[in-house]
């Protein structure tokens, strides 16, 4: 059905010197929930425009359910795409906007009738079938354009953005509906966002990109919990993974991370991890998140090994709970703290760094100690 097979795909701009798109490589599962993510001009929307038949593929082969695509015109390539500026029709009423795609394929009139009515009622949209879209709020607008997708029951669904006009609160709401509509209709989808909460909420699987270059694709909470380096460790998570330069030494067959101002003991079990990387242990970085530098006395009890000395610079309250930035020499530590916690700005305070979840990163090509096992040249 909807299987997706991107196969060395390279794309190079006119008067570029480099490819936009850099040997993107990966299958996507019949029914898969893709989320491709990254910064502004990483090369998401190119590479999803070429599933779509709207940009040339420079180099490379795309497969739809096992069929080579790379010349077939979008129309006849089974797939529906939403994008960020909805894109409707402003003279036709919401009901025309829904059924276009489907006359230009000929397809029966009442045939037509039927699936907006279905895609109208599992949107909501069904009460404003009759009005134009000047009429229509934002977020309406964008469920007729989900809604026009929809109708056209296609073997993929390919959205570029589709919540970014959207004020947050609703933007959340849509969220949650996409990812319903997913869980009921099993088509595949390949979305795109520069929104690492949107990836890690909606992608059965995500795709971190940088520079046209694909660094990580896992699970959300794999790529969450193993970052294969420090680009992936970094973009994923709020506030983001602290990250400290140092170098690891041994000291009487005990690891330790050490800078100029801090010496931690390293846990056994990190130690076949650490034997084994190929990496200079004078020039690492230690990657600890937010949640596992700890104020709290109970930790401070807890991990007596652990703890260093910073003082803090300033408190975030989120709320539910708030953050602590703390300087040790020139590193600062993110910590994440109870939501009433009496900590001040000045205040010198003992932290924990959970070394039993630290990330060991070389500091010169950022990849993980973790990941060092499968490196590809
Ligand atoms: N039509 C185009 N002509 C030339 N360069 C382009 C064109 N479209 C995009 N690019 C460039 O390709 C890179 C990737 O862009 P894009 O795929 O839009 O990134 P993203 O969607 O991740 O923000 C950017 O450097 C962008 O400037
Ligand atoms: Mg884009």
């Amino acid at each position: 059905m909807g299987s997706v097979a991107f196969n060395h795909v390279y794309k190079y701009y006119k008067g570029e010197a480099n490819p936009s798109v850099n040997d993107f490589h990966l299958d996507v599962a019949d029914g898969e929930f893709l989320v491709l993510v990254g910064p502004s001009g990483c090369g998401k929307s190119t590479t999803l425009r070429m599933l779509a038949g709207l940009e040339e593929v420079s180099q490379g082969d795309i497969y739809i359910d096992g069929k080579f695509i790379n010349y077939v015109s979008p129309k006849n390539r089974d797939i529906a795409m939403v994008f960020q500026n909805y894109a409707l029709y402003p003279n036709m009423t919401v009901f025309e906007n829904m059924a276009l795609g489907l006359q230009l394929h000929k397809v029966a009139k009442h045939e037509i009738e039927q699936r907006v009515s279905r895609a109208a009622k599992m949107l909501e949209i069904s009460h404003f079938l009759t009005k134009r879209p000047g009429q229509l709020s934002g977020g309406q607008k964008q469920r007729v354009a989900l809604g026009r997708a929809l109708v056209r029951e296609p073997q993929v669904f390919l959205m570029d953005e589709p919540l970014s006009n959207l004020d947050a609160k609703l933007r959340t709401q849509t969220r949650v509906e996409i990812s319903k509509l997913h869980s009921e209709l099993r088509t595949t989808m390949v979305y795109v966002t520069h929104d690492q909460t949107e990836a890690m909420t909606m992608g059965t699987r995500i795709v971190v990109m940088e520079k046209g270059k694909i660094q990580q694709v896992a699970p959300p909470q794999h790529l969450y919990d193993h970052p294969n380096n420090m680009f992936v460790a970094g973009f994923i998570g709020t506030p983001q993974m602290n990250f400290i330069p140092g170098a690891i030494v041994s000291e009487h067959n005990v690891f330790y991370f050490e800078n100029r101002r801090l010496k931690i003991r390293v846990p056994e079990s990190r130690c076949a991890q650490i034997a084994a990387a190929r990496t200079n242990l004078r020039q690492v970085v230690l990657g600890i998140r937010p949640e596992y530098v700890l104020s709290e006395s109970w930790a401070l009890e807890q991990y007596p090994d652990w703890r260093i000395t910073a003082i803090v610079d300033s408190r975030e309250p989120m709320g539910s709970n708030t953050f602590l930035h703390a300087k040790s020499g020139d590193d600062t530590f993110i910590s994440r703290a109870e939501a009433h916690t009496p900590i001040q700005p000045g205040d010198t305070v003992s932290l924990v760094v959970r070394m039993d979840r630290a990330h060991f990163f070389d500091s010169e090509s950022g990849v993980s100690f973790a990941a060092q096992g499968d490196l590809r040249s």
